[in-house]
This record gives C-alpha cells, structure tokens and sequence, in this order.
C-alpha cells in the first residue's frame, strides 16, 4: 500500500472532522501554531523559531505533502465542524513501517481555547480510521508523558492500550522524557465498539 493513499482523503466525525494539511493551508495554520505556541511548547522537541513563521511552515507543510507521497508520514488537520471547518491543530501519523511491521507513531494537538470538547479524542479516532482502512498498517503508537494528564485521557478515550513505560524515550522541551506507551492493532480495531 505504500505510496498509494489517496492524498485528498478526508474523514468527518460529528463536530470534529481529518484532512490532509497542504500548501494552500499555510497561513490559516501558521496562525493557530502561533496562537498556540506557549500551550504545545511544553509537549514538544525544541523547535527553531522559524517554526513559528510562515516561511518555517511552509517548509513543514512542503515535507508532510513529500512524506505523504513517499508513505513515510501523514499529517492532518483537526477541524472543527461547528465553526466552518477552521483549523483547529494538527495530527500526524509518523515513523511509518512497511514490511513485517507495518507500525506508525502518533502525534497531535489542538487548539487551547477550544480544550475540553472532545477534538482530539475524535482525531484519535478518525485518524486510525484511515490507519487502518485506508493506510494498511497495523499498528499505531502514542507514547505521552506520565504527567501530560489531558493526553493520557485522549488515548484512554479513543481506545489506546497501555503497553508501558519507556525511560527517556524522547527529548521533549530539552529534556529526556520517559514517556507511556499506548497502541492499537488492526485487530483492536475492529473489536472495538463502534
Ligand atoms: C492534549 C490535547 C491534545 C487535548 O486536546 P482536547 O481537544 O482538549 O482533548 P479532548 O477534549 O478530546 O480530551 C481532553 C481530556 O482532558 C481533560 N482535561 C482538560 N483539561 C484538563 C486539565 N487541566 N486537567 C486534567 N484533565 C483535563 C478533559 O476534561 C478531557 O477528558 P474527559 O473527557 O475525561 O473529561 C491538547 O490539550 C493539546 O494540544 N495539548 C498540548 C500538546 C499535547 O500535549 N499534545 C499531545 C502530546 S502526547
């Protein structure tokens, strides 16, 4: 399946809705990264403040369309329904394996002024949806930090399975992080309840 995912795919839950970030999106999200920064900095690797621009997005939005293409990644918008489909965060499956493993990681985040209503959970959700039913992998991983309470609740909420803990797994904000690992099989998948 590699390579083959269609590229303008995307999934709609009730108030939350997936698609995939493009070039056409750089000044739309390059605001909610700048709105948003003090709220992800403290759950993410270092960033150069380029980051934070336009140019820096671009840059970023340009490597997920080549990641996309090359199956090695596929990041997505988080959109909110309820208010014209505005971006909202974004949510990335990366690291992606073929072969025996067929695995990827999971990341994301969404907006701070809109917490709390269920978006991330959703994205979560939809975006193992399109793992499973669209990507052909098998397995998904979020690995989040013991402490990282909100985050914790997302991959309980969506149906993540606690593995364990792994010990300085990555360095988030300078720091080497242990971090709890969770994951979904394609069998997970489909046993859950719908
Ligand atoms: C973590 C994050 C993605 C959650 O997004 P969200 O859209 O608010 O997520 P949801 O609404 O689906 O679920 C959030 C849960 O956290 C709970 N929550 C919100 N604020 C909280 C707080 N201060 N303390 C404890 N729990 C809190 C919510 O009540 C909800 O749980 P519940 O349904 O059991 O009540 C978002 O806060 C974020 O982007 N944080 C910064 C980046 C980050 O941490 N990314 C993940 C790295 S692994």
């Amino acid at each position: 399946m590699i390579g083959h995912v269609p590229a303008r795919i995307r999934l709609d839950a009730e108030r939350t809705a997936i698609r995939p970030l493009g070039l056409r999106d750089v000044d739309e999200f390059t605001a909610a990264v700048v709105d948003n920064r003090h709220h992800t900095a403290p759950w993410e690797p270092i960033h150069a403040e380029a980051h934070y621009t336009r140019a820096g997005q671009t840059e970023t939005l340009r490597r997920d369309v080549e990641a996309w293409e090359l199956g090695t990644g596929y990041a997505f918008s988080v959109l909110d329904r309820e208010h014209g489909d505005a971006i909202i965060g974004r949510i990335a499956l990366g690291n992606v394996v073929q072969g025996a493993w067929r695995n990827a990681t999971l990341g994301y985040w969404t907006a701070s002024a809109l917490g709390g209503r269920g978006h991330a959970t959703t994205a979560a959700v939809l975006i193992c949806e399109f793992a499973f039913d669209h990507a052909g992998l098998h397995r998904v991983q979020p690995a989040v930090i013991p402490r990282n309470i909100r985050s914790i609740r997302v991959v309980e909420k969506a149906g993540f399975r606690h593995e364990g803990r792994a010990l300085r797994y990555l360095n988030i904000a300078g720091t080497w992080e242990d971090h709890e690992i969770y994951a979904m099989t394609l069998e997970d998948w489909q046993a859950r309840e719908r």
